[in-house]
């Protein structure tokens, strides 16, 4: 008998209750399993909110968005450190461990998850992570599952933006989701047949987004431009440049920080209307696509084949169409960002799509 904690941490996606499903399905199906779901992530773990689950409990869960175990981001700082929020958190993520008798932990999650997952699997916890989120910027996985569903949704409001903003001759800039990594505005920019994409790998430099936008408005005779923006690129350099640094160089740059101020300067310079459009979680809510079902049902499935095989300490990873799995310790921590000559960018480049260089 394997006793199977799950939980699912960060910020949500669609497939999240696809993959559990496809982990308790294939666990009560490969070997004897009792499941036990842990409540909002590590935050149940540490303050032991869980309770036992049934095979019913699993059922009618692979359309639905969101988590049926719920989620937390960060609900406590760093975890080893205990004067942080006065706990050992560490301490407590085992002791809840023991008391629930779990033979494995099974997380879901982005970055942050996988860090604490490694934590604990250096503790000696049997742990195995599934790579979830809608930035697809985890290491070693060509893809995360809920990225495919937030492209189709991004890509939704790239197409829509272009009638309305035809209509006005109007610019239009677009905020999509991605703090770190460009990838969901990188692909539902090119999908979408954005005309600049600005993105956190690639700085960009405003007086080339408003030529840009002035070449197709003048010699090109277009009437309207569409900018599709990663959160992000509003932040860059935010690894290298201590946070007040940073403030003083946008300010001494007239550098925008939001899609708002970027709209303003590009107005305020070309003299053409400009709007912002910022789509926020929509981008991340509802009903997973087919592929991410899919996607997130392997991932799942795999993950049970690791527990059958006693083969902890690893997360669920897709590389070169297949389903395989990358140790916790060669993925904890790193973040994979968008090449900036990786292929897509280049082909964009090759059709005239400007990134603001
Ligand atoms: O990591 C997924 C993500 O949607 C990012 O793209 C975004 O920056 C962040 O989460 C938003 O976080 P929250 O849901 O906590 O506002």
């Amino acid at each position: 008998k394997r006793r199977i904690g799950i939980l699912t941490s960060g910020g949500d996606c669609p497939g999240l209750n696809a993959a559990i499903r496809g982990v308790a399905r294939a666990s009560y199906e490969l070997f004897d399993a009792e499941f036990v779901g842990i409540a909002d992530g590590y935050k149940g773990l540490i303050e032991g909110d869980y309770r036992e689950m049934t095979e019913n409990d699993f059922k009618g869960i692979l359309t639905l968005g969101g988590t049926i175990l719920g989620t937390s981001r960060r609900p406590y700082r760093n975890m080893r450190k205990i004067e942080d929020d006065n706990i050992n958190k560490v301490e407590a993520m085992k002791a809840n461990y023991k008391k629930m008798k779990l033979d494995c932990l099974v997380t879901l999650g982005g970055n942050g998850t996988h860090k604490t997952a490694n934590l604990l699997a250096e503790e000696g916890l049997n742990v195995i992570g599934l790579p979830k989120t809608i930035d697809n910027d985890i290491w070693g996985t060509d893809v995360t599952f809920g990225f495919h569903t937030a492209v189709d949704i991004a890509t939704d409001v790239v197409d829509r933006i272009h009638t309305t903003a035809n209509s006005h001759g109007r610019v239009m800039v677009i905020e999509l989701m991605g703090n770190k990594a460009g990838w969901l505005t990188l692909y539902a920019g090119v999908s979408g047949g954005a005309d600049i994409i600005l993105l956190p790998e690639i700085p960009f430099d405003l007086e080339k987004v408003i030529a840009m936008v002035e070449k197709r408005t003048k010699e090109r005779q277009r009437s309207f431009s569409i900018i599709a923006i990663a959160e992000g690129a509003f932040r860059q350099d935010e690894s290298s440049l201590k946070r007040k640094e940073r403030l003083a160089r946008l300010k001494e740059h007239n550098y925008p920080s939001t899609a708002y101020q970027l709209a303003d300067q590009i107005q305020g310079q070309t003299g053409l209307e400009t709007r912002v459009v910022v789509p926020g979680h929509y981008q991340r809510g509802g009903s997973p696509s087919p592929y991410d079902r899919l996607l997130a049902t392997q991932f799942g499935v795999y993950a049970a084949n690791l527990i059958k095989d006693e083969n902890y300490g690893q997360t669920v990873a897709m590389t070169g169409g297949k389903v395989g799995h990358n140790p916790l310790p060669d993925i904890a921590g790193k973040t994979k960002l968008v090449p900036p000559h990786h292929q897509i960018v280049q082909a964009a480049r090759d059709m005239g799509v400007s990134f603001g260089e």
